[in-house]
C-alpha cells in the first residue's frame, strides 16, 4: 500500500530532537523555528515530559470516558488556574478540528441559530464545520458547503455589526491572530466591539486559540492582550506537545447535558499526562514570559530589517510571527533548511512563518536572524 499522496514533502527525515532542534537520520542538527507546525511548546524530548509520559505508560495507557479519570480533573483545575479561567468547564478530545466542531455545536445547542461569521482568510480545521467556516474554497468539499458560513474582513467591525443585527447569527469564530491567514492580528476596537455585539445579539463568541494560544503570544491567551473573555475557547496543538490532544474551555452559562457531546479517546490517561507535563514545565521555566521577551527580541529586530533583504513588513505577538516578503517565501525558506538548516513556516505566496518552541532561547533567536540574513541578502 502507498501513502495517500497528500502532503508535498522535504525530502528529509527529522529522527530526533532536543529542546529548539532536530536532527535528520543522516545527523544533520538543524534550528527549529517551526516547532512542528506550532505544536511543540515546551521543547522536544524534555526530560520531565518523558518521565511523566513513561510512568504513566507503565501504569495505565487508556480507559473509556465511561468511569472517573482523576487526571482529567486535574487537568481542568490546572489548565483553569494557569489561564485565569478557573469557573470555565473542560471538555477534552483530539484535535484542532475536532475542537472547533465541538464549540459551534455547543453554540448551536445554547441558542438554537446555524448561521457562524467567520473572517476572511481563516483557518479552523478540516472536518465538516470547522472547514465551512475556514475560509478556503479549494479545500471545502461540496459535502461540506451547507451555507452556514459568512466571511467577513478583518478589523471592519460595521460590517460585523450589520449582520449581527439581524439577530440570526448562532457565533462569531475568531483567530485573534490568524496563522494560515498569514499573521494578521485583529485589533483591540474590533475585539471589544465584537464581544459587546455578541452580548446584545445573544450570540456566541468563539477564540479559536489553537494555533495563537497556550503562551505562544506572550500571553497565556491571545484574546487576553484586549481584555475580552469568550464563551467558548478551543485549544489544541501546544497543549500535548506532540500528543495529539484537544480541548474546548467553555463558558458557565453552557449547561452540561449527558450524551450531548462525546469521544472515544479525548481526555485519555496519557493525553492528559502530556498535558499536566505540559503545564508543569510551562510553569517552571515561565514560558509564556519567555515567549513574550524572546518574541519581543525578535520582532523588534526583523523590524529594524525592514526595506531589505526583501522584508515588507514585520508581524505577530510572541513566538508568533510573520515575515511578508517582496518575494516568494518558496526558494528561501528551502534554502534556510537546504543551506542553513533551520526550519520555518509559511503562509499564502509571501509570508514566512515563525512558531518555535516557547522555550527558544535569545541566543538561538540570533542565530535565526544570521541563518535569514544570509539566505536573503
Ligand atoms: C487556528 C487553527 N485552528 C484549527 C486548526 C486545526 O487543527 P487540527 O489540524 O489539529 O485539526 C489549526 C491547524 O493548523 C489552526 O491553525
Amino acid at each position: 500500500m502507498n501513502l495517500f499522496d497528500v502532503y508535498p514533502l522535504f525530502d528529509i527525515a527529522i529522527e530526533r530532537g532536543k529542546g529548539c532542534k532536530v536532527w535528520d537520520e543522516k545527523g544533520q542538527e538543524y534550528l527549529d523555528l517551526y516547532g512542528g507546525h506550532a505544536v511543540i511548546s515546551i521543547g522536544h524530548c524534555h526530560p520531565h515530559y518523558i518521565d511523566m509520559l513513561t510512568q504513566q505508560l507503565n501504569k495505565l495507557g487508556f480507559y473509556s470516558n465511561s468511569v472517573i479519570n482523576p487526571l482529567q480533573q486535574q487537568l481542568a483545575q490546572r489548565l483553569g488556574k494557569a489561564c485565569g479561567y478557573e469557573d470555565y468547564s473542560l471538555f477534552l478530545v483530539n484535535s484542532g478540528a475536532e475542537a472547533n466542531e465541538n464549540a459551534m455545536k455547543l453554540a448551536s445547542f445554547y441558542n438554537g441559530r446555524t448561521r457562524i461569521l467567520s473572517l476572511e482568510k481563516a483557518f479552523h480545521g478540516r472536518t465538516s464545520l470547522a472547514v465551512e467556516v475556514t475560509a478556503n474554497p479549494k479545500i471545502i468539499a461540496p459535502i461540506n458547503a451547507n451555507g452556514h458560513v459568512t466571511y467577513l474582513p478583518l478589523n471592519d467591525l460595521d460590517a460585523w455589526r450589520q449582520e449581527l443585527e439581524k439577530g440570526d447569527v448562532c457565533a462569531c469564530i475568531i483567530e485573534c491572530i490568524q496563522g494560515v491567514g498569514g499573521i494578521r492580528i485583529v485589533s483591540r476596537e474590533f475585539m471589544q466591539g465584537l464581544r459587546q455585539l455578541c452580548d446584545e445579539t445573544n450570540t456566541i463568541l468563539i477564540c479559536d486559540e489553537i494555533q495563537c494560544g497556550y503562551g505562544r503570544s506572550g500571553k497565556f491567551f491571545a484574546h487576553q492582550w484586549y481584555d475580552i473573555k469568550p464563551d467558548l475557547i478551543t485549544v489544541a496543538k501546544g497543549i500535548g506537545n506532540g500528543f495529539p490532544m484537544s480541548g474546548v474551555l467553555i463558558a458557565p452559562k453552557f449547561q452540561a447535558v449527558y450524551g450531548q457531546l462525546g469521544t472515544t479517546f479525548g481526555g485519555n490517561h496519557l493525553a492528559c499526562t502530556a498535558a499536566l507535563a505540559v503545564l508543569d514545565v510551562m510553569e517552571s521555566e515561565h514560558l509564556v514570559e519567555n515567549a513574550d521577551k524572546v518574541g519581543s527580541y525578535l520582532i523588534a529586530e526583523l523590524k529594524k530589517l525592514v526595506g531589505s533583504y526583501h522584508i515588507v513588513d514585520v508581524r505577530g505577538e510572541g513566538l508568533m510571527i510573520g515575515i511578508e516578503l517582496d518575494i516568494p517565501y518558496k526558494e528561501p525558506r528551502t534554502r534556510l533548511i537546504k543551506e542553513q538548516h533551520c526550519f520555518t513556516g509559511c503562509s499564502g505566496t509571501n509570508v514566512i512563518r515563525l512558531l518555535p518552541p516557547l522555550c527558544l532561547s535569545m541566543d538561538e533567536a540570533q542565530q535565526f536572524i544570521e541563518k535569514f540574513k544570509q539566505v536573503l541578502s
